[in-house]
């Protein structure tokens, strides 16, 4: 196999949560034009539907499935889907998240509850049934979304159970690529810096300010900044490669 043919996806069957939008969109029209068909799961159906035209005008097949990755049942019921449509899960890209801003101080109870329950049971619910269907013929390549405030208290915006979700999100890649290394189950993450969606679309001028001038690229990310990363993880290029995450970030965390 040349070098090249090891990045090819070619035929592989893929699900990308949070895939409506930003990042996750990105990733699943990438992972499509590296050769793949791509389930795209999101609360957000009318959303997936418009990232399923971008993976049809690819010449790949794909689904939109309606799911919530807080429930276990829709969860479960995606990856049913997947397996029931194209007979096997071999990429789970794990992108849904959501971001609420707050002082540790003030953050209610129903915000730490809900940034927990998208950002880290989420993530644990979509592994835990990707991972389970890729177990049963001991193969599968698995990527969370994770973020660097898994590794920073990032500023000037404060989100203190935003980073707590992702800390965990980061650890328990490392426990589910553990876990399932010798099962050939790879699980690994990507740690995004700050990137322009509609998820920071509505930072003001003088946050966005304040990143640019900590970024030193000097310049945010964009969600195609992510695709190659999501591509060699998914591939057999990272055939060695569990448990770690990749940061991709302009060089925002060494300063
Ligand atoms: N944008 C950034 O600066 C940045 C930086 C680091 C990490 N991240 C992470 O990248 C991932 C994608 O973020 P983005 O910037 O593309 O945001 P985005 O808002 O553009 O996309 C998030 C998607 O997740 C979906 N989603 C949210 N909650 C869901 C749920 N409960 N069930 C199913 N789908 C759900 C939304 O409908 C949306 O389509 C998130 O995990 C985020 O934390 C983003």
């Amino acid at each position: 196999m040349s070098i090249l043919d090891s990045f090819a996806l070619t035929d592989r069957k893929a699900l990308v949560t949070g895939a409506a939008s930003g990042i996750g969109q990105s990733i699943a029209i990438a992972l499509a034009e590296a050769g793949a068909d791509v389930a795209v799961v999101d609360r957000d159906l009318a959303g997936a539907n418009e990232t399923c035209q971008s993976i049809e005008t690819l010449g790949r097949q794909t689904l939109a499935i309606a799911a919530d990755v807080t429930l276990k049942n829709e969860v479960e019921n995606a990856v049913d889907t997947v397996l029931r449509s194209w007979g096997r899960l071999d990429i789970g890209v794990n992108s849904a998240g959501i971001a609420i801003r707050g002082h540790i101080e003030d953050i209610s109870e129903a915000d730490w509850d809900r940034v927990l329950d998208i950002d880290l049971k989420g993530i644990f619910l979509c592994c835990q049934a990707e991972g389970k269907i890729m177990l049963q013929r001991g193969a599968g390549s698995i990527v969370n979304i994770v973020s660097i405030s898994a590794h920073i208290v990032n500023r000037p915006q404060l989100h203190g159970h935003y980073n707590t979700a992702k800390a965990g999100a980061f650890q328990l890649t490392r426990v589910c690529a553990a876990e399932w290394a010798g099962r050939g189950v790879r699980v690994n993450s990507i740690s995004p810096g700050h990137t322009l969606t509609p998820m920071t679309a509505h930072a003001e001028d003088e946050t966005q300010a304040t990143w640019l001038a900590n970024t030193p690229m000097r310049r945010l990310g964009a969600p195609a900044d992510y695709q190659g990363a999501a591509v060699f993880l998914a591939s057999d290029a990272s055939a060695y490669m569990t448990g770690h995450d990749l940061v991709i970030d302009g060089g925002y965390t060494l300063w």
